[in-house]
């Protein structure tokens, strides 16, 4: 992987950007993972192959949960419209655009992500969640 995680020169990323980035490509490949062993299960015929693909599967459910809520701690606008669209019942798109509605406009992003004191506006772990 390397710095082919990174947009940008890594270089001139503060530590806290290029930890958040390296989370991000952690989500991306937990993900594909899954869908991965999706397929292999898809096809697999021998019972007791299935069984271990499935237990490594559940393992990838984990680590996409750790990785999602670690960068949803961090990015409070995030975590915002993901409450507003997991775990509930209905339209989702309906939800995911109520979601986005409600967690602020552009420029009240983007003020909440680069705040005064020089952080990215991403919380500390301590006292959240
Ligand atoms: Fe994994």
């Amino acid at each position: 992987m390397g710095v082919d995680q990174y947009h940008e020169p890594p270089e001139e990323l503060p530590a806290e950007t290029r930890t958040f980035a390296r989370l991000c490509a952690s989500l991306e490949e937990e993900s594909q993972a899954i869908g991965w062993y999706q397929q292999r299960l898809a096809v697999e015929p021998d019972p007791e192959a299935r069984s271990i693909m499935a237990d490594a599967q559940g393992e990838e459910f984990k680590h996409f949960a750790m990785d999602l809520e670690f960068l949803l701690r961090r990015t409070p606008r995030w975590r915002q419209i993901a409450e507003g669209v997991l775990f509930k019942d209905g339209d989702i798109v309906e939800h995911g655009e109520a979601a986005e509605a409600e967690s602020g406009d552009e420029a009240g992003a983007a003020a909440a992500a680069a705040p005064d004191d020089g952080s990215l506006g991403i919380g500390s772990l301590k006292g959240e969640g």
